[in-house]
């Protein structure tokens, strides 16, 4: 009754923002993401008689098990399982928690698969994406390899993620820019409930089918630049929402702005990378390959970066124990 699973981060090049099913966790849109090789959690569960009641440690701290996220993710187990034991849960990051690198989506993906193995559960690849979507959205897509979709479905049956490609598909690096440890002051299921409040939200559903198809049309031609424009320019549109909802979201700090304004420089200068940002100040850069030891030599210039991580693209989660 014990298993450890290490899952990835992603990042998503079509975001997910605003759920037509608030309980169920359902998009408003599919979206599109690659998992990162160096965001990562590893997550072991024991299933034990001896547990009165669930303990659940992240990062060596005791969370509150009363109505924590993560006890009603093993709830969802246990009733696939049909068990009633308490469990065990010990997680640990690679990477800061609440700054905009996804934790949720490692960590709920992580959760899922070795709480579903320890609860000696045989799930597909598909039911676990189903399985982490409801611990938390973006969750679903660390389950499956390389470069993934989230199909945004109509039910929690059709709502899970897929792999377009494997990890070597395509030689992307992510890099991402630590420039502040301080924890977001809304979280992104709180953020999202805004969604609605915005004037541009109806917008930007009115052609994020076409956006995504482009953009899969994009990475399957390997069109780096095209690709670079498209998901820069998605993420200043998820933060324009943001921006305007009532009350607004404002996620960046000093740090992300002169990052951005860094990127555009130097990509001027000639140097071919683009940024993305999710709920929180640490950015994205992403790059190819042979591109990325100078970005990261060009980050370390600036005294706003506090951390350099280098991802490839990456498997999703795994049992490892
Ligand atoms: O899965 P959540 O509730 O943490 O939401 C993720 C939202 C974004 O990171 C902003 C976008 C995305 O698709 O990952």
């Amino acid at each position: 009754m014990k298993a450890t699973a290490v899952a990835p981060s992603n990042i998503a090049f079509i975001k997910y923002w605003g759920k037509k099913d608030d309980v169920l966790r359902l998009p408003e849109n599919g979206s599109l993401s690659m998992n990162l090789s160096n965001l990562t959690t590893t997550t072991t569960v024991e299933f034990s008689t001896n547990l009165n009641e669930d303990y659940v440690e992240i990062n060596g701290t005791q969370e509150p098990s009363e109505g924590s996220r993560a006890v009603k993710h093993l709830d969802r187990v246990r009733n696939l399982a049909k068990i009633e034991t308490k469990a065990k849960v010990i997680t640990n990051n690679t990477f800061p928690s609440g700054t905009g690198l996804s934790s949720s989506a490692s960590g709920f993906a992580a959760l899922t698969v070795a709480a579903a193995k320890a609860a000696g559960l045989k799930l597909s690849e598909k039911e676990l994406s189903i399985l982490a979507r409801q611990g938390s959205g973006s969750a679903c897509r660390s389950i499956p390899n390389g470069f993934v979709e989230w199909l945004d479905g109509e039910t929690s049956d059709t709502s899970y993620a897929i792999s377009l490609h494997p990890p070597d598909w395509w030689d992307l690096v992510d890099i991402v820019a630590i420039v502040s440890d301080e924890k977001k002051d809304v979280s992104s299921t709180a953020g999202q409930k805004l969604v609605y409040s915005s004037p541009f939200f109806q917008v930007r559903l009115t052609k994020i089918k076409e956006k995504l198809e482009y953009a899969k049309s994009l990475l399957k031609q390997k069109s780096f630049q095209a690709f670079g424009e498209l998901l820069e320019a998605e993420a200043l549109e998820l933060h324009a929402i943001m921006l305007t909802s009532t009350p607004s979201l404002i996620y960046w700090m000093p740090g992300t702005i002169q990052v951005m304004k860094f990127i555009k420089k130097v990509r001027n200068d000639g140097l071919p990378v683009y940024f993305t940002v999710n709920t929180g100040q640490d950015i994205h850069l992403i790059c190819e390959k042979q591109y990325s030891k100078e970005v990261v030599q060009a980050l370390n210039r600036l005294d706003c970066v506090k951390q350099v991580i280098e991802n490839n693209p990456s498997d999703g989660a795994k049992i490892v124990k």
